[in-house]
């Protein structure tokens, strides 16, 4: 069991609005700085090939600005393939990309996009980069990471908060079993298992108190309450309700 549950602050919210008027206001370099500062763990950010949040000069911005580790969410392509070798950020994590998505839909098919993947998860691992793969809370996704040599799979949350927030209770609970009895075969292949998408103070904490789970990664809800609380407040608030799952 992981003692302590990691957050990593998901800082693309800071981009989209500063991205919105254009210019440099807000700055997401500024919100890894506070949320360094409030108890983050790491850092996550997703370039997107549309470049709809975070755009190329932050990458250097965001290091400069943290000394937590950095999980850059990235499309298993060519372009953002050279990028991450470059930038080699401590995770690299492949997702899903659709332009037309508002946010990360699903979890990635690892299994069908095993011949894509095999060559660039070798290239950043031997450049010192931990890889990530973003799945559904399945043994096919995970049997297929493990073939792959994945160091860690994301599962992703979003189903789980959905039913929440829906009421459907008797489904959500079906749902976060899932995530628990995945995060449990994780750690017996060998692979870290992590969680995240969508998640809000009213649903962290039953996903925070499985106690394989290293680490989640949120953003959209922190960065939201942020504009009534304060960043600071926002991540402290978090930390806490992920502290309280684990007691
Ligand atoms: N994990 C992954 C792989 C994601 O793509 C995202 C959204 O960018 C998150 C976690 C965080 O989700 P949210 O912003 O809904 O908290």
């Amino acid at each position: 069991m992981a003692e302590r549950i990691r957050l990593g602050v998901n800082i693309d919210h800071v981009a989209t609005i500063r991205n919105a008027r254009g210019g440099e206001h807000p700055d997401p370099a500024r919100a890894a700085e506070i949320a360094t500062a409030a108890g983050a763990d790491g850092i996550t950010f997703h370039l997107r090939e549309d470049r709809r949040h975070i755009v190329d000069p932050d990458l250097q911005a965001i290091r400069a600005a943290t000394d937590l580790p950095i999980n850059m969410e990235m499309a298993a392509t060519d372009e953002m393939h050279v990028i991450a070798m470059d930038f080699r950020p401590q995770t690299a994590m492949f997702v899903p990309e659709k332009r037309e998505e508002r946010t990360t839909e699903g979890g990635l098919n690892a299994a069908r996009e095993h011949n894509k993947l095999a060559p660039m998860i070798r290239e950043l691992q031997d450049n010192g980069s931990r890889v990530s793969l973003f799945i559904e809370p399945d043994s096919v996704q995970l049997a297929a990471a493990k073939s792959l040599g994945a160091d860690i799979c994301e599962f992703h949350t979003g189903r789980f908060v959905e039913l929440m927030q829906a009421g459907d209770h008797k489904l959500a609970e079906v749902e976060l079993e899932r995530i628990s009895v995945s995060a449990a075969q994780a750690v017996e292949i060998g692979i870290e298992p992590q969680a995240g998408h969508g998640l809000t103070y009213d649903t962290v904490k039953p996903v925070a108190a499985i106690p394989e789970l290293a680490e989640l990664n949120i953003g959209h809800f922190l960065m939201g309450e942020a504009i009534f609380v304060g960043l600071e407040t926002s991540i402290r608030q978090m930390r806490d309700l992920m502290d309280e799952a684990r007691a």
